[in-house]
Protein backbone atom coordinates (compact mmCIF):
# COMPACT_ATOMS: atom_id res chain seq x y z
CA UNK A 1 0.00 0.00 0.00
CA UNK A 2 1.13 3.44 -0.51
CA UNK A 3 2.74 5.20 2.24
CA UNK A 4 0.88 8.69 2.59
CA UNK A 5 -2.84 10.14 3.27
CA UNK A 6 -3.05 13.43 2.41
CA UNK A 7 -5.44 16.36 2.24
CA UNK A 8 -7.03 19.72 1.10
CA UNK A 9 -7.88 22.04 3.69
CA UNK A 10 -9.64 24.94 1.86
CA UNK A 11 -10.25 27.56 4.74
CA UNK A 12 -11.84 31.04 5.08
CA UNK A 13 -8.41 33.12 4.39
CA UNK A 14 -6.56 30.24 2.66
CA UNK A 15 -6.32 27.12 0.94
CA UNK A 16 -3.31 24.30 1.82
CA UNK A 17 -2.33 20.87 1.14
CA UNK A 18 -0.96 18.58 3.61
CA UNK A 19 0.74 14.77 2.88
CA UNK A 20 1.00 12.86 6.50
CA UNK A 21 2.54 9.63 7.07
CA UNK A 22 1.08 6.79 9.44
CA UNK A 23 2.54 8.36 12.01
CA UNK A 24 0.08 11.79 11.15
CA UNK A 25 3.36 13.18 11.00
CA UNK A 26 3.73 15.59 7.72
CA UNK A 27 5.39 15.33 5.38
CA UNK A 28 5.29 18.35 2.98
CA UNK A 29 2.43 21.01 2.29
CA UNK A 30 1.93 24.02 0.84
CA UNK A 31 -0.61 27.29 0.80
CA UNK A 32 -1.66 29.80 -0.47
CA UNK A 33 -4.22 33.16 0.38
CA UNK A 34 -7.36 34.43 -1.78
CA UNK A 35 -9.00 37.49 -1.82
CA UNK A 36 -11.07 38.59 0.73
CA UNK A 37 -13.97 40.52 -1.27
CA UNK A 38 -16.18 43.64 0.76
CA UNK A 39 -18.09 45.01 -1.34
CA UNK A 40 -20.13 46.61 1.34
CA UNK A 41 -20.33 46.53 5.31
CA UNK A 42 -21.66 43.34 6.61
CA UNK A 43 -20.90 41.98 3.39
CA UNK A 44 -17.54 38.99 2.40
CA UNK A 45 -17.36 36.97 -0.73
CA UNK A 46 -14.95 34.89 -2.13
CA UNK A 47 -14.45 34.05 -5.79
CA UNK A 48 -14.83 30.35 -6.02
CA UNK A 49 -12.89 29.94 -9.29
CA UNK A 50 -9.51 31.61 -7.47
CA UNK A 51 -10.13 28.70 -4.72
CA UNK A 52 -9.86 26.13 -7.37
CA UNK A 53 -7.00 27.65 -8.90
CA UNK A 54 -5.26 27.51 -5.85
CA UNK A 55 -6.46 24.22 -4.76
CA UNK A 56 -4.76 23.20 -7.69
CA UNK A 57 -1.66 25.06 -7.26
CA UNK A 58 -1.01 23.67 -4.01
CA UNK A 59 -1.52 20.49 -4.72
CA UNK A 60 1.06 20.34 -7.60
CA UNK A 61 3.35 22.31 -5.30
CA UNK A 62 3.04 19.91 -2.03
CA UNK A 63 3.74 16.89 -4.06
CA UNK A 64 6.29 18.60 -6.38
CA UNK A 65 8.32 19.64 -3.38
CA UNK A 66 7.88 16.59 -1.06
CA UNK A 67 8.57 14.49 -4.52
CA UNK A 68 5.61 12.58 -4.32
CA UNK A 69 3.53 11.14 -6.91
CA UNK A 70 -0.47 9.96 -7.21
CA UNK A 71 0.80 6.35 -6.20
CA UNK A 72 2.22 7.34 -2.98
CA UNK A 73 -1.45 8.00 -2.05
CA UNK A 74 -3.52 5.65 -0.51
CA UNK A 75 -6.39 8.52 -0.45
CA UNK A 76 -7.24 11.92 -0.26
CA UNK A 77 -9.43 14.16 1.99
CA UNK A 78 -11.10 17.49 1.81
CA UNK A 79 -11.81 19.78 4.39
CA UNK A 80 -13.70 23.11 4.05
CA UNK A 81 -14.89 26.34 6.00
CA UNK A 82 -18.36 25.61 6.31
CA UNK A 83 -21.91 27.40 5.39
CA UNK A 84 -19.94 29.21 2.87
CA UNK A 85 -22.15 28.81 0.18
CA UNK A 86 -21.42 28.90 -3.66
CA UNK A 87 -24.02 28.30 -6.20
CA UNK A 88 -22.83 27.06 -9.91
CA UNK A 89 -24.04 25.91 -13.60
CA UNK A 90 -23.30 22.08 -13.39
CA UNK A 91 -23.24 22.32 -16.75
CA UNK A 92 -20.22 25.02 -17.78
CA UNK A 93 -18.58 25.11 -14.17
CA UNK A 94 -19.68 28.73 -13.71
CA UNK A 95 -20.54 30.12 -10.78
CA UNK A 96 -23.99 32.32 -10.70
CA UNK A 97 -22.07 34.34 -7.95
CA UNK A 98 -19.29 34.84 -5.68
CA UNK A 99 -19.27 32.56 -2.71
CA UNK A 100 -20.93 33.88 0.22
CA UNK A 101 -18.61 33.30 3.10
CA UNK A 102 -19.87 32.28 6.36
CA UNK A 103 -18.93 35.66 8.01
CA UNK A 104 -20.95 37.42 5.95
CA UNK A 105 -24.31 39.25 7.28
CA UNK A 106 -26.37 40.18 4.61
CA UNK A 107 -29.32 37.63 5.32
CA UNK A 108 -30.15 39.33 8.32
CA UNK A 109 -33.93 40.12 7.35
CA UNK A 110 -34.02 36.36 5.96
CA UNK A 111 -32.68 35.18 9.80
CA UNK A 112 -34.86 37.72 12.02
CA UNK A 113 -38.29 36.81 9.94
CA UNK A 114 -37.53 32.92 10.83
CA UNK A 115 -38.15 33.96 14.50
CA UNK A 116 -40.93 35.96 14.05
CA UNK A 117 -43.68 33.20 13.14
CA UNK A 118 -42.00 29.98 14.58
CA UNK A 119 -40.31 28.61 11.93
CA UNK A 120 -37.09 29.49 13.82
CA UNK A 121 -38.54 26.74 16.83
CA UNK A 122 -38.70 24.29 13.55
CA UNK A 123 -34.69 24.58 12.83
CA UNK A 124 -34.15 24.58 16.05
CA UNK A 125 -35.36 21.34 16.95
CA UNK A 126 -34.71 19.68 13.19
CA UNK A 127 -31.37 21.17 12.15
CA UNK A 128 -30.07 21.71 15.88
CA UNK A 129 -29.44 25.56 14.78
CA UNK A 130 -30.95 29.23 16.06
CA UNK A 131 -32.13 31.21 12.56
CA UNK A 132 -28.97 33.15 11.92
CA UNK A 133 -26.92 34.82 9.39
CA UNK A 134 -24.33 32.53 9.75
CA UNK A 135 -25.65 29.18 7.80
CA UNK A 136 -26.36 28.22 4.04
CA UNK A 137 -29.94 28.10 3.77
CA UNK A 138 -30.33 32.21 3.70
CA UNK A 139 -27.50 32.28 1.73
CA UNK A 140 -28.98 30.43 -0.81
CA UNK A 141 -32.19 32.12 -1.29
CA UNK A 142 -30.71 34.97 -1.23
CA UNK A 143 -29.05 34.35 -4.65
CA UNK A 144 -32.20 32.45 -5.68
CA UNK A 145 -34.24 35.87 -5.41
CA UNK A 146 -31.32 37.97 -6.44
CA UNK A 147 -29.07 36.90 -9.10
CA UNK A 148 -31.35 36.67 -12.87
CA UNK A 149 -31.78 33.45 -13.96
CA UNK A 150 -30.76 31.48 -10.71
CA UNK A 151 -34.34 30.12 -9.69
CA UNK A 152 -35.35 28.86 -13.72
CA UNK A 153 -31.78 26.98 -13.64
CA UNK A 154 -31.99 25.41 -9.89
CA UNK A 155 -35.39 23.91 -10.95
CA UNK A 156 -34.52 23.05 -13.91
CA UNK A 157 -31.79 21.06 -12.20
CA UNK A 158 -28.72 23.00 -13.80
CA UNK A 159 -27.86 25.68 -10.92
CA UNK A 160 -26.26 23.52 -7.68
CA UNK A 161 -25.64 24.03 -4.60
CA UNK A 162 -22.25 23.29 -2.36
CA UNK A 163 -20.08 24.22 0.60
CA UNK A 164 -16.76 24.55 -0.72
CA UNK A 165 -15.95 20.79 -0.23
CA UNK A 166 -18.39 20.16 -2.69
CA UNK A 167 -17.13 22.84 -4.81
CA UNK A 168 -13.89 20.87 -4.81
CA UNK A 169 -15.01 17.32 -4.82
CA UNK A 170 -16.68 18.30 -8.40
CA UNK A 171 -13.94 19.24 -9.07
CA UNK A 172 -11.69 16.69 -8.26
CA UNK A 173 -13.93 14.18 -9.78
CA UNK A 174 -14.35 15.74 -13.54
CA UNK A 175 -16.19 18.87 -12.79
CA UNK A 176 -18.13 19.73 -16.22
CA UNK A 177 -16.98 15.90 -17.36
CA UNK A 178 -19.00 14.27 -14.83
CA UNK A 179 -17.69 15.82 -11.90
CA UNK A 180 -20.05 14.24 -8.77
CA UNK A 181 -22.08 16.63 -6.65
CA UNK A 182 -21.76 15.35 -2.63
CA UNK A 183 -21.13 16.53 0.54
CA UNK A 184 -20.92 14.83 4.02
CA UNK A 185 -23.30 14.74 6.99
CA UNK A 186 -20.57 17.49 8.70
CA UNK A 187 -21.00 20.04 6.06
CA UNK A 188 -24.83 19.12 5.57
CA UNK A 189 -25.43 20.21 9.41
CA UNK A 190 -24.53 23.72 8.93
CA UNK A 191 -27.10 24.82 6.44
CA UNK A 192 -30.51 24.62 8.63
CA UNK A 193 -31.66 22.15 5.56
CA UNK A 194 -30.81 18.82 7.26
CA UNK A 195 -32.65 16.72 9.69
CA UNK A 196 -30.12 16.20 12.34
CA UNK A 197 -32.08 12.86 13.13
CA UNK A 198 -32.34 11.39 9.84
CA UNK A 199 -29.62 13.06 8.32
CA UNK A 200 -31.27 13.73 5.01
CA UNK A 201 -32.73 17.06 3.31
CA UNK A 202 -35.63 18.14 4.85
CA UNK A 203 -38.33 19.27 3.18
CA UNK A 204 -40.22 21.35 5.40
CA UNK A 205 -36.93 22.93 6.20
CA UNK A 206 -36.17 23.32 2.35
CA UNK A 207 -40.02 25.03 1.96
CA UNK A 208 -38.94 27.84 4.48
CA UNK A 209 -36.31 29.13 2.16
CA UNK A 210 -38.01 28.07 -1.05
CA UNK A 211 -35.02 25.96 -1.68
CA UNK A 212 -35.66 23.15 -4.91
CA UNK A 213 -34.69 20.16 -3.45
CA UNK A 214 -32.54 19.06 -6.65
CA UNK A 215 -29.40 22.05 -6.20
CA UNK A 216 -28.55 19.72 -3.14
CA UNK A 217 -25.77 17.61 -3.30
CA UNK A 218 -25.77 13.76 -2.17
CA UNK A 219 -25.26 13.38 1.54
CA UNK A 220 -22.21 10.96 2.36
CA UNK A 221 -20.84 9.69 5.53
CA UNK A 222 -17.56 11.56 6.52
CA UNK A 223 -14.97 8.65 6.15
CA UNK A 224 -16.82 6.67 3.35
CA UNK A 225 -15.16 3.05 1.65
CA UNK A 226 -17.90 3.56 -0.94
CA UNK A 227 -15.41 6.97 -2.44
CA UNK A 228 -16.91 9.76 -3.35
CA UNK A 229 -14.99 9.21 -6.59
CA UNK A 230 -11.82 9.46 -7.87
CA UNK A 231 -9.14 12.31 -8.19
CA UNK A 232 -7.32 11.06 -11.88
CA UNK A 233 -5.49 12.36 -14.21
CA UNK A 234 -5.89 15.21 -15.89
CA UNK A 235 -6.78 16.58 -12.35
CA UNK A 236 -3.83 18.10 -9.96
CA UNK A 237 -2.35 14.50 -9.05
CA UNK A 238 -1.96 13.92 -12.58
CA UNK A 239 -3.43 10.27 -11.23
CA UNK A 240 -5.82 7.99 -9.49
CA UNK A 241 -6.31 8.30 -6.01
CA UNK A 242 -9.27 7.76 -4.09
CA UNK A 243 -11.75 10.58 -2.17
CA UNK A 244 -12.63 9.08 0.90
CA UNK A 245 -12.84 11.73 3.55
CA UNK A 246 -15.14 14.97 3.89
CA UNK A 247 -15.26 17.04 6.89
CA UNK A 248 -16.12 20.66 7.78
CA UNK A 249 -12.97 21.83 9.44
CA UNK A 250 -14.14 22.47 12.90
CA UNK A 251 -15.28 18.62 12.89
CA UNK A 252 -11.74 17.82 11.24
CA UNK A 253 -9.75 19.22 13.73
CA UNK A 254 -11.93 17.67 16.62
CA UNK A 255 -11.36 14.01 14.78
CA UNK A 256 -7.61 15.60 14.20
CA UNK A 257 -7.39 16.07 18.35
CA UNK A 258 -8.36 12.29 18.74
CA UNK A 259 -11.96 13.93 20.43
CA UNK A 260 -13.41 10.48 20.09
CA UNK A 261 -15.40 9.93 23.33
CA UNK A 262 -18.04 11.62 24.62
CA UNK A 263 -16.76 14.49 27.17
CA UNK A 264 -14.02 15.50 24.82
CA UNK A 265 -13.21 18.43 23.50
CA UNK A 266 -11.51 20.68 21.55
CA UNK A 267 -10.65 24.58 20.63
CA UNK A 268 -9.54 25.88 17.26
CA UNK A 269 -8.24 29.24 16.68
CA UNK A 270 -8.66 30.23 13.56
CA UNK A 271 -10.63 33.30 11.95
CA UNK A 272 -12.47 32.89 14.58
CA UNK A 273 -13.05 30.21 17.58
CA UNK A 274 -14.41 26.82 17.01
CA UNK A 275 -15.08 24.41 20.15
CA UNK A 276 -16.46 21.46 19.70
CA UNK A 277 -17.46 18.95 22.82
CA UNK A 278 -18.19 15.18 21.68
CA UNK A 279 -21.62 14.23 22.99
CA UNK A 280 -21.59 10.43 21.21
CA UNK A 281 -24.39 8.96 19.52
CA UNK A 282 -26.97 11.15 21.48
CA UNK A 283 -28.21 14.31 20.37
CA UNK A 284 -27.63 17.34 22.86
CA UNK A 285 -30.29 19.69 22.91
CA UNK A 286 -28.42 23.09 23.71
CA UNK A 287 -30.49 25.72 26.65
CA UNK A 288 -27.28 27.94 26.42
CA UNK A 289 -26.67 29.44 22.85
CA UNK A 290 -24.52 26.73 21.73
CA UNK A 291 -25.28 24.11 18.16
CA UNK A 292 -26.03 20.80 18.07
CA UNK A 293 -24.43 19.56 15.01
CA UNK A 294 -23.10 15.99 13.55
CA UNK A 295 -19.46 15.44 15.27
CA UNK A 296 -18.42 12.81 12.26
CA UNK A 297 -19.81 9.93 10.94
CA UNK A 298 -17.20 7.33 9.89
CA UNK A 299 -18.64 4.90 7.16
CA UNK A 300 -21.81 2.71 8.50
CA UNK A 301 -21.25 3.60 11.91
CA UNK A 302 -24.20 5.62 13.71
CA UNK A 303 -23.11 9.37 13.62
CA UNK A 304 -21.37 10.60 16.44
CA UNK A 305 -22.97 14.55 17.38
CA UNK A 306 -21.43 17.53 19.11
CA UNK A 307 -22.28 20.77 20.81
CA UNK A 308 -20.82 23.58 19.36
CA UNK A 309 -19.62 27.42 20.43
CA UNK A 310 -18.92 28.84 17.57
CA UNK A 311 -17.40 33.12 17.81
CA UNK A 312 -17.21 34.57 14.91
CA UNK A 313 -13.77 36.71 15.45
CA UNK A 314 -10.99 35.87 17.01
CA UNK A 315 -7.93 35.58 14.96
CA UNK A 316 -9.94 38.20 12.18
CA UNK A 317 -9.47 40.40 15.45
CA UNK A 318 -5.44 40.39 15.35
CA UNK A 319 -5.87 40.95 11.55
CA UNK A 320 -7.83 43.67 11.88
CA UNK A 321 -4.98 45.51 14.14
CA UNK A 322 -2.72 44.80 11.79
CA UNK A 323 -5.03 46.13 8.40
CA UNK A 324 -6.88 48.51 9.78
CA UNK A 325 -5.47 50.18 12.41
CA UNK A 326 -1.94 49.34 11.37
CA UNK A 327 -0.50 48.88 15.06
CA UNK A 328 1.26 45.88 13.96
CA UNK A 329 3.21 44.78 11.06
CA UNK A 330 2.19 41.04 11.31
CA UNK A 331 -0.02 39.08 13.42
CA UNK A 332 2.75 37.50 15.55
CA UNK A 333 3.50 40.91 16.38
CA UNK A 334 0.76 41.16 18.74
CA UNK A 335 2.71 39.03 20.87
CA UNK A 336 5.82 41.21 21.12
CA UNK A 337 3.53 44.26 21.30
CA UNK A 338 1.21 43.13 24.53
CA UNK A 339 4.13 41.58 26.03
CA UNK A 340 5.68 45.03 26.31
CA UNK A 341 2.64 45.91 29.05
CA UNK A 342 1.23 43.70 31.92
CA UNK A 343 -2.43 43.89 31.35
CA UNK A 344 -4.85 45.99 29.09
CA UNK A 345 -4.73 49.13 31.45
CA UNK A 346 -8.04 48.74 32.17
CA UNK A 347 -9.44 48.43 27.92
CA UNK A 348 -11.61 45.76 27.21
CA UNK A 349 -12.11 45.05 23.58
CA UNK A 350 -15.13 42.94 21.95
CA UNK A 351 -14.77 42.71 18.70
CA UNK A 352 -18.31 41.73 17.43
CA UNK A 353 -17.57 42.63 13.87
CA UNK A 354 -20.27 40.26 12.55
CA UNK A 355 -22.53 40.37 15.20
CA UNK A 356 -21.83 37.87 18.21
CA UNK A 357 -22.47 34.32 17.62
CA UNK A 358 -22.43 31.74 20.55
CA UNK A 359 -23.59 32.04 23.25
CA UNK A 360 -25.53 35.22 22.43
CA UNK A 361 -26.47 34.84 18.92
CA UNK A 362 -27.18 38.27 18.30
CA UNK A 363 -26.08 39.53 14.26
CA UNK A 364 -27.42 43.24 15.30
CA UNK A 365 -24.43 43.51 17.90
CA UNK A 366 -21.58 45.67 17.08
CA UNK A 367 -17.65 45.95 18.23
CA UNK A 368 -16.93 48.27 21.37
CA UNK A 369 -13.83 49.69 22.95
CA UNK A 370 -14.27 50.31 26.72
CA UNK A 371 -11.88 51.52 29.59
CA UNK A 372 -9.99 53.78 27.41
CA UNK A 373 -8.00 56.22 28.86
CA UNK A 374 -5.58 58.69 27.90
CA UNK A 375 -2.58 56.54 29.82
CA UNK A 376 -3.82 53.49 27.14
CA UNK A 377 -1.51 52.66 24.17
CA UNK A 378 -1.82 49.92 21.41
CA UNK A 379 -0.16 47.68 23.64
CA UNK A 380 -2.65 47.79 25.84
CA UNK A 381 -5.52 47.19 22.75
CA UNK A 382 -2.93 44.38 21.61
CA UNK A 383 -3.50 42.84 24.49
CA UNK A 384 -7.07 43.09 24.88
CA UNK A 385 -7.92 41.55 21.22
CA UNK A 386 -5.47 38.37 22.56
CA UNK A 387 -7.86 38.43 25.72
CA UNK A 388 -11.06 38.98 23.73
CA UNK A 389 -10.31 36.03 22.78
CA UNK A 390 -9.35 33.93 25.65
CA UNK A 391 -12.80 36.08 27.00
CA UNK A 392 -14.92 34.78 24.31
CA UNK A 393 -14.01 31.13 24.74
CA UNK A 394 -15.03 31.25 28.03
CA UNK A 395 -18.10 32.37 27.61
CA UNK A 396 -18.59 28.96 25.72
CA UNK A 397 -16.56 26.66 28.12
CA UNK A 398 -19.76 28.10 30.27
CA UNK A 399 -22.32 27.36 28.36
CA UNK A 400 -20.81 24.00 27.39
CA UNK A 401 -20.60 23.21 31.13
CA UNK A 402 -24.36 24.42 31.86
CA UNK A 403 -25.29 22.15 28.52
CA UNK A 404 -23.63 18.73 29.48
CA UNK A 405 -22.64 19.09 33.02
CA UNK A 406 -18.98 18.34 31.44
CA UNK A 407 -16.19 20.57 32.97
CA UNK A 408 -13.47 20.44 31.62
CA UNK A 409 -9.77 19.82 33.34
CA UNK A 410 -7.87 20.36 30.11
CA UNK A 411 -8.40 22.34 26.97
CA UNK A 412 -6.91 20.96 23.86
CA UNK A 413 -6.28 23.90 21.72
CA UNK A 414 -5.14 24.01 17.63
CA UNK A 415 -5.05 26.46 15.17
CA UNK A 416 -2.35 29.61 13.84
CA UNK A 417 -3.01 31.63 17.19
CA UNK A 418 -1.78 28.57 19.53
CA UNK A 419 1.51 29.87 18.61
CA UNK A 420 1.12 32.93 20.30
CA UNK A 421 2.78 31.52 23.44
CA UNK A 422 1.14 34.99 25.81
CA UNK A 423 -2.57 34.58 24.28
CA UNK A 424 -2.32 30.41 25.55
CA UNK A 425 -1.19 31.57 29.06
CA UNK A 426 -3.91 34.11 29.07
CA UNK A 427 -6.35 31.79 28.28
CA UNK A 428 -5.37 29.31 31.22
CA UNK A 429 -5.48 32.41 33.12
CA UNK A 430 -9.23 33.43 32.09
CA UNK A 431 -10.21 29.27 32.57
CA UNK A 432 -8.48 28.95 35.24
CA UNK A 433 -7.99 25.68 33.47
CA UNK A 434 -4.75 23.79 31.85
CA UNK A 435 -4.66 24.55 28.06
CA UNK A 436 -2.75 21.79 26.06
CA UNK A 437 -1.15 21.80 22.28
CA UNK A 438 -0.46 19.03 20.31
CA UNK A 439 3.19 18.37 18.10
CA UNK A 440 0.90 18.56 15.24
CA UNK A 441 -1.28 21.40 15.65
CA UNK A 442 -2.48 21.74 12.52
CA UNK A 443 -5.13 19.31 13.32
CA UNK A 444 -7.66 20.10 10.50
CA UNK A 445 -5.74 18.75 7.63
CA UNK A 446 -4.71 15.94 9.94
CA UNK A 447 -8.52 15.01 10.86
CA UNK A 448 -9.25 14.83 7.02
CA UNK A 449 -6.43 12.88 6.62
CA UNK A 450 -7.56 10.30 9.21
CA UNK A 451 -10.69 10.08 7.75
CA UNK A 452 -9.33 9.52 4.55
CA UNK A 453 -6.95 6.92 5.47
CA UNK A 454 -10.13 4.97 7.94
CA UNK A 455 -11.82 4.71 5.01
CA UNK A 456 -9.43 2.35 3.01
CA UNK A 457 -7.68 0.55 6.11
CA UNK A 458 -4.66 2.79 5.56
CA UNK A 459 -5.62 2.84 9.47
CA UNK A 460 -7.43 0.34 11.04
CA UNK A 461 -9.14 2.19 14.05
CA UNK A 462 -9.81 5.48 16.21
CA UNK A 463 -7.52 3.58 18.84
CA UNK A 464 -4.68 3.65 16.33
CA UNK A 465 -4.72 7.26 15.72
CA UNK A 466 -4.94 7.78 19.82
CA UNK A 467 -1.73 6.70 19.30
CA UNK A 468 -0.33 9.23 17.35
CA UNK A 469 -1.72 12.38 19.92
CA UNK A 470 1.31 13.81 21.50
CA UNK A 471 1.34 16.55 23.42
CA UNK A 472 4.27 19.88 23.11
CA UNK A 473 3.30 22.22 25.33
CA UNK A 474 0.79 22.89 28.22
CA UNK A 475 -0.09 26.08 30.09
CA UNK A 476 -1.35 26.47 33.63
CA UNK A 477 -3.15 29.30 35.23
CA UNK A 478 -0.96 31.52 36.94
CA UNK A 479 -4.00 34.42 37.95
CA UNK A 480 -6.00 34.31 41.29
CA UNK A 481 -9.09 33.12 41.70
CA UNK A 482 -10.09 36.96 42.53
CA UNK A 483 -8.33 38.10 39.27
CA UNK A 484 -9.98 35.98 36.94
CA UNK A 485 -13.77 36.70 38.43
CA UNK A 486 -12.97 40.34 38.81
CA UNK A 487 -11.83 39.88 34.62
CA UNK A 488 -14.58 37.75 33.58
CA UNK A 489 -17.30 40.19 35.18
CA UNK A 490 -16.10 43.37 33.45
CA UNK A 491 -15.60 41.58 30.37
CA UNK A 492 -19.33 40.65 30.89
CA UNK A 493 -20.49 44.35 31.09
CA UNK A 494 -17.90 45.31 27.97
CA UNK A 495 -20.15 42.66 26.08
CA UNK A 496 -23.77 44.29 27.55
CA UNK A 497 -22.29 47.54 25.87
CA UNK A 498 -22.00 45.86 22.42
CA UNK A 499 -25.95 45.00 22.63
CA UNK A 500 -27.42 47.79 23.94
CA UNK A 501 -25.54 50.22 21.21
CA UNK A 502 -28.04 49.03 18.61
CA UNK A 503 -31.21 51.25 18.57
O1 LIG B 1 -17.83 27.84 10.49
C1 LIG B 1 -16.77 28.56 9.92
C2 LIG B 1 -15.49 27.80 10.05
O2 LIG B 1 -15.62 26.54 9.48
C3 LIG B 1 -14.34 28.60 9.48
O3 LIG B 1 -13.13 28.09 9.89
O4 LIG B 1 -10.69 28.06 10.10
O5 LIG B 1 -11.69 28.64 7.91
O6 LIG B 1 -11.85 30.26 9.78
P1 LIG B 1 -11.75 28.82 9.38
Amino acid sequence: MADFVAAVDQGTTSTRFMIFDHGGNEVGRHQLEHQQILPQAGWVEHNPIEIWDRTVSVIRTAMQQANLQASDLAALGVTNQRETTVVWDRRTGRPYYNAIVWQDTRTDRIASALDRDGRGDVIRRKAGLPPATYFSGGKIQWILENVDGVRAAAERGDAVFGNTDSWLLWHLTGGVDGGNHITDVTNASRTMLMNLETLDWDDELLSFFGIPRQMLPEIRPSSDPNTYGVAHAPGPLGGDVPLTGDLGDQQAATVGQVCFAPGEAKNTYGTGNFMLLNTGTELVRSNNGLLTTVCYKLGDAPAVYALEGSIAVTGSAVQWLRDQLHIINEASESETLAATVPDTGGVYFVPAFSGLFAPYWRSDARGAIVGLSRFNTGAHLARAALESICYQSRDVVEAMAQDSGVTLDVLKVDGGITANELCMQIQADVLGVAVSRPVVAETTALGAAYAAGLAVGFWKSTDELRENWNESRRWQPAWTPEQREQGYGRWKKAVQRTLDWVD
